[in-house]
């Protein structure tokens, strides 16, 4: 680190005053500022970026002499596989990313993607805006070399694709993108469809090309993607609740003091308060922007139907993954509890 901060401060000295960026061990300096290099997969609309943008705005308002953020859309610096493996090599400081690509690394995060986990919208955020609880989830990622810091809504999933789906009858013999989680693609499988997965960025051509019939995503798909130009029909099976996670590298956060750790943070508790109010203007706007100026058909399906179909993945995951137990018990608790009062 204090040799790193050296090679910025000669950059400054040699008087290479702009565009000075020296790559050395993985991170890089411009005028004498460590820069840090976010990297996300959505577009500069969507609410993550907004929230990103407030994250870069608190850490230079505080740290703005040492620390030059810098947030890299649209999976620019590549897909969140690739990203989240450039972070554990210290090459990109943080990542947005959905929790189901974490399973490859930590096998905790499985849980998210299991199949009607969540009873509803309001369990899942409260859930996952319990920080306290959420720290102990956070930290099993510490041994693959990042560490998560915040949460990011990513909605509630269901299928489109270029036919309706009513039923799962309907999903029989479709060949449907998911994201790439060993748990997605038994949950698939189980609705009767051939999973397809792969990187988010790869989806839209994907489904122009006919290469898949469909995805599966929440409304801003449709519209920040541009999915509903290639899938006209939009069908609420409301299947999972999979969050998108900050993640950390530890090689940067170890190299902190403590105050600077607290105001990265903070920065990133910020961020979420910024996402989730965006979020929810966002997603209201999408449903209207889909249907109208798209053509997209929502449709409501009788949920239990797809309900049914997995219900025996839920119990396959608690025995094949010790490690969700824990956490799959207390969000039963809170679903019991919500239901109990009637919610
Ligand atoms: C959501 C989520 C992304 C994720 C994507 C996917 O859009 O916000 O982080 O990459 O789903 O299906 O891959």
């Amino acid at each position: 680190m204090k040799f790193l901060k050296k090679v910025g401060i000669f950059c400054l000295g040699a008087g290479l005053i702009l565009g000075c960026c020296v790559l050395a061990g993985g991170c890089s300096f411009s005028n004498g500022k460590r820069i840090v290099r976010i990297a996300h997969g959505q577009s500069e609309t969507h609410p993550e970026h907004l929230g990103l943008l407030k994250f870069e705005q608190y850490v230079e308002e505080h740290l703005g002499d040492q620390y030059d953020v810098q947030i890299y859309p649209n999976e620019l610096l590549g897909s969140s596989q690739k990203a989240i493996e450039l972070a554990q090599t210290g090459a990109i400081d943080f990542v947005v990313s959905a929790a189901a690509n974490l399973e490859n690394f930590s096998d905790i995060y499985e849980i998210f993607s299991m199949p009607y986990l969540f009873h509803s919208e309001e369990i899942y955020r409260n859930i996952m805006s319990d920080t306290q609880y959420m720290e102990q989830i956070y930290q099993a990622a510490d041994e693959a070399g990042f560490r998560v810091l915040t949460w990011y809504n990513a909605g509630t999933r269901s299928f489109y694709a270029k036919k309706p789906i009513y039923t799962p009858e309907d999903l029989r013999g479709m060949k449907i993108r998911v994201q790439q989680s060993p748990a997605s693609v038994s949950m698939c499988k189980a609705f009767g469809a051939a999973a397809s997965p792969m990187s988010f960025g790869e989806v839209y051509t994907a489904i122009q090309q006919g290469v898949i019939d469909g995805a599966e995503n929440n409304e801003l798909a449709m519209t920040n993607n541009k999915h509903g130009e290639v899938a006209k029909y939009y069908s609420y099976t409301r299947h999972q609740m999979v969050p998108d996670l900050l993640i950390g590298s530890l090689k940067f956060l170890d190299g902190l003091t403590s105050e600077e750790y607290d105001v990265f943070y903070e920065a990133a508790l910020l961020s979420t308060e910024t996402e989730l109010k965006y979020w929810d203007e966002q997603i209201e706007e999408a449903k209207q922007i889909a249907s109208e100026k798209m053509g997209v058909t929502f449709i409501e399906t009788d949920m239990e139907l797809f309900q049914k179909k997995v219900s025996s993945v839920q119990q396959n995951m608690l025995d094949q993954n010790k490690s969700i137990r824990t956490f799959y018990d207390h969000i039963q608790e809170v679903n019991k509890k919500s239901q109990q009062e009637g919610r």
